[in-house]
């Protein structure tokens, strides 16, 4: 399965920072995604690094001048703009950022971006009285009122010495941030995916829960890939230990009725559920409200009772609902039932006990099953690459 990625067409722009160096890193994950990426520095990048830097990096071109007698590449910043999928400048210095806000065009890089079409992702670095000062900070408005993505800055302790707001945020929240970019009108622009991810946990005393092993893995990247094909994705998540992805909303939960509660809040505008939580089936009938002791005795009933079936009773108008089935024996069989019983369009049979699929690891190996019986074995592939297979049945199903 390609990245999203993949033969996209990249304007990368670089401004004299200190932070250039993490264009340099940024630069050759782009490239090794699969994208293909265009270099525009500015005079004060190259007080910094050279273009054989970002060359040797992208095999590209590397653009600073405007009219550059030595190029292949006719009018290079006309060309780079008319064929670029994204612009991203990072660094964004100060300068340039004001530059950009006033439509100046008196170097390369801003010349490009005002003779494209393609959208903008401006990460700034600076210094943090720089970008606090409120010259910079109306610019950066005015960007973003005409659509222009900016990055952070991050917090944190910068080149002068200073602490505060001016880092460069790290290249990974860029890359996410440029493939919604370029993700905005895929298939799924439009649509409200939900998804529910990890185990969710029932409290038995303050301190103790009834827990389970999902990871949460394989929900945070199936909304992931909803994001990065146009969606509005959601994901309805049980504790875990993964960072929030960059544009998907969080909804966080602790046991299946609060996990309940906001899916079925979520649901009431969704095009699509996919249940990828491991719902605890149970849960103590009480919970002490104090820590429990020990004491004499040498066992401890629990007295457990039914939780709701969450994906079971979700409804919604033309809802799509996708459910998963770990299963660890009579894989087929299992999922098929749960499929009929639940009222599901789609579920995702998952044998827990093969090589590579499972809880907490990146992969996954599934059997997709659906109502009018068809049956497609995927390969093991990574929890993304399930997600976007999941998805273009998904797809399939909304457009039905
Ligand atoms: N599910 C749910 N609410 C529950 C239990 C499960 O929404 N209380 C969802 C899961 O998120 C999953 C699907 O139903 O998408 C199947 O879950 P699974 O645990 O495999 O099945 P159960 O219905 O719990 O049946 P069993 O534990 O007996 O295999």
């Amino acid at each position: 399965m390609p990245s999203p990625l993949e033969g996209r067409r990249i304007v990368l722009g670089v401004t004299g920072s200190i932070a250039c160096f993490k264009a340099v890193d940024l630069a050759s994950k782009l490239t090794q995604a699969g994208a293909a990426v265009d270099v525009v520095l500015t005079r004060g990048a190259t007080n910094f690094l050279t273009p054989l830097t970002f060359g040797s990096i992208t095999h590209g071109p590397v653009v600073t001048d405007v009219y550059d007698p030595q190029s292949e590449l006719s009018m290079d910043h006309i060309a780079m703009a008319e064929r670029a999928d994204v612009i991203v400048i990072a660094p964004a210095a100060a300068n340039t950022i004001a530059k950009l806000a006033w439509g100046f065009a008196d170097d390369a890089l801003t010349t490009t971006v005002l003779a494209s079409q393609a959208p903008v992702i401006v990460a700034p670095a600076m210094d943090a009285n720089m970008y606090e000062h409120a010259a910079t900070q109306e610019n950066v408005e005015k960007l973003r009122e005409r659509g222009v993505v900016i990055a952070g800055p991050a917090q944190g302790r910068m080149a002068s010495g200073l602490v505060g707001r001016g880092r460069m945020v790290e290249p990974a929240e860029i890359i996410e941030l440029t493939k919604i970019a370029l993700g905005k009108n895929g298939a799924m622009a439009g649509r409200k995916i939900v998804v529910s991810a990890g185990g969710t946990e029932e409290p038995l005393d303050p301190v103790r829960v009834i827990a389970n092993r999902s990871s949460g893995k394989m929900g945070f990247a199936i909304a992931e890939a909803a994001r990065d094909r146009g969606a509005s994705a959601v994901i309805v998540s049980a504790p875990t230990a993964l960072p929030d992805p960059v544009g998907v909303r969080v909804v966080k939960v602790g046991t299946a009725l609060q996990m309940r509660d906001a899916v079925f809040a979520e649901c009431r505008d969704a095009d699509a559920l996919v249940m990828a939580a491991a719902v605890a089936d149970w849960r103590p009938v009480t919970a002490a409200v104090q820590k429990m002791k020990k004491g004499e005795s040498d066992t401890w009933t629990i007295e457990l009772t039914k939780n709701p079936d969450i994906l079971a009773e979700a409804s919604g108008d033309q809802l799509v609902k996708v459910g998963f089935a770990a299963e660890s024996e009579d894989l087929l069989e299992n999922a098929q039932a749960k499929l009929i019983d639940k009222g599901l369009h789609l579920i995702a049979a998952n044998d827990i006990t093969s090589p590579g699929s499972g809880f907490a690891v990146d992969t996954n190996k599934v059997v997709l099953l659906d109502r009018e019986g068809g049956v497609e074995e995927l390969p093991l592939m990574s929890k993304y690459d399930v997600g976007c297979r999941l998805l273009d049945r998904v797809e399939r199903l909304l457009g039905r």
